[in-house]
């Protein structure tokens, strides 16, 4: 019998409402990881010339302060994958949780600046292990016909991070008067924005004792009766757990021991699905992404926007950027991650080719003509609508699901690298981008939108309601 048929007799695709509430508990409290991963990557910005008046650097000092923390995301990411395989999932969330705890204290109250940049990296490594579990786990708890929806929870959380920390900024700012040096309770305005992270890191903690341990980790470990436990509590009493069981252990069997080698092969060093995997990750950063969300006030000004309004308009970005992840929450399980990926594609080519446009304008007093200012708002809000109901959701989704069972933690460790450094690569280069030239810069991000289009056609496998042991 094939793994398809042994997957629908043993009822794999479906579960039963009452278990489906259960699934999405799960599911959500593991992506808190994802809000954390949101919210730490994009509180910085508010707190940036706070940082730069209080330890008086210049820009270059200042940028690098905010890009090591990518490099922290990196190792985390590259390792996560490990810790979890020799550990399991839950304990590697925790020991996530207790590192985004302690680097929010320590970010908040630093005793200099290389304080402030080690409890950063911190916080980095955080990230980057959140950003590994938070996907190979949700992918190995979901019965297969709701695994894409139950997935983008990480993205969705990831957006709402984003917003909730725009939110947070602003109110504290408000509170301070507008001067992020400001005092507030005792602390300066930009010490609360990095410490009040301590929340929702200890939620984290609190949530990962109150969901189950990944069943797919528990078979690779031999712990056959509780995998089948947790297996009947997500997917109901009316699969065949036996046949379920057996069909993830074969698979297990059929692939080789675990360990770091087994990434590697063919004749580029990886296996050909590790590379997928890492394109998927470089192209999703490639388009430009972060430049929308890290430098968006620099964006704005350049249109004209008011800086005391630019906070509206970084907070609509975010806006958009939720609607098009729910939008993608609809469609992903429904028309699948390949066509959502090329939709998407599509929508990203015309909004950064209508941004390369506007931008080949010369600035007046250092801002586009009018007409050019509204083609590039609007086209900045297109692109990031079209990249949020695509590209955001699908990669993380994919990443988390592609791979063998038996490889999955490690692989996704290393896609999920080379995106932390794909991110760092894009925004360290910004800035001296845009000074030479802003709409070539665009151009470029063009560019990879558009080749993202032959590299998903060609290489990328729909995995839409397959189960995992069929993704080898
Ligand atoms: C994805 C990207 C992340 C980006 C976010 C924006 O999660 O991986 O880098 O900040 O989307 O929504």
């Amino acid at each position: 019998m094939t793994s398809t048929a042994q997957a629908q007799q043993s009822g794999a695709g479906t579960a039963h409402p009452e278990h489906l509430g259960h699934v999405v508990f799960i599911a959500a409290a593991a992506a808190m990881g994802g809000f954390l991963f949101g919210y730490d990557s994009s509180v910085i910005n508010g707190a940036v010339e706070a940082i730069r008046d209080r330890y008086d650097i210049g820009s270059a000092a200042l940028a690098q302060v905010i890009a090591v923390a990518l490099i922290g995301c990196a190792i985390g990411a590259a390792t996560a994958g490990r810790i979890a395989d020799r550990i399991g999932r839950i304990r590697c969330m925790q020991i996530a949780a207790v590192l985004f705890t302690v680097s929010a204290v320590g970010s908040a109250l630093p005793f200099s600046l290389w304080d402030l940049a080690f409890w950063r990296v911190v916080g980095g490594f955080a990230i980057g292990m959140a950003s590994v579990i938070g996907p190979a786990y949700i992918a190995e708890v979901a019965p297969p016909a709701y695994r894409g929806r139950l997935g983008s929870f990480q993205q969705a959380a990831i957006v709402v991070g984003i917003a909730v920390s725009q939110l947070v900024n602003w109110g504290i700012l408000n509170a301070a008067d507008g001067d992020q040096r400001g005092e507030l309770m005792g602390l300066e305005a930009w010490q609360l924005m990095l410490g009040v992270m301590v929340v929702p890191a200890v939620l984290y903690g609190l949530l990962s004792f109150a969901i189950p341990e990944s069943p797919r980790y528990l078979i690779s470990v031999g712990k056959h009766e509780r995998a089948r436990k947790i297996l009947e509590e997500v997917e109901g009493r009316s699969i065949d757990l036996d046949a379920r069981v057996g069909e993830i252990e074969s698979a297990m069997h059929r692939e080789e021991k675990s360990s770091f080698k087994d990434l590697l092969g063919g004749s580029f060093f990886f296996k050909p699905i590790v590379w997928i995997g890492i394109g998927l990750s470089v192209f999703q950063q490639f388009v430009g992404i972060n430049v929308a969300f890290y430098y968006s006030s620099t964006l704005w000004q350049s249109v004209g926007v008011d800086p005391t309004d630019s906070f509206f308009y970084s907070f609509t970005t975010s806006i958009i950027n939720i609607v098009g992840t729910v939008i993608a929450m609809i469609f992903v399980d429904r028309i699948g991650r390949r066509p959502l990926a090329i939709i998407g594609s599509v929508g990203m080519v015309i909004g950064l080719a209508l941004e390369a446009w506007a931008f080949s304008f010369d600035l007046v007093d250092g801002k586009l003509p009018a007409t050019q200012g509204w083609v590039a708002l609007v086209a900045a809000h297109i692109f990031v609508l079209f990249f949020a109901l695509s590209w955001g959701v699908v990669v993380w989704v994919m990443l988390g699901e592609m791979f063998p069972n038996r490889i999955r933690a490690a692989a996704l460790g290393v896609a999920a690298a080379a995106q932390w450094i794909a991110n760092w690569a894009i925004t360290a280069s910004f800035p001296s981008l845009a000074d030479w030239n802003l709409s070539v810069t665009y151009v470029i991000y063009t560019a990879f939108a558009a080749l993202s289009i032959p590299f998903v056609l060609k290489f990328v496998k729909e995995t839409k309601g397959k189960t995992l042991e069929e993704m080898g």
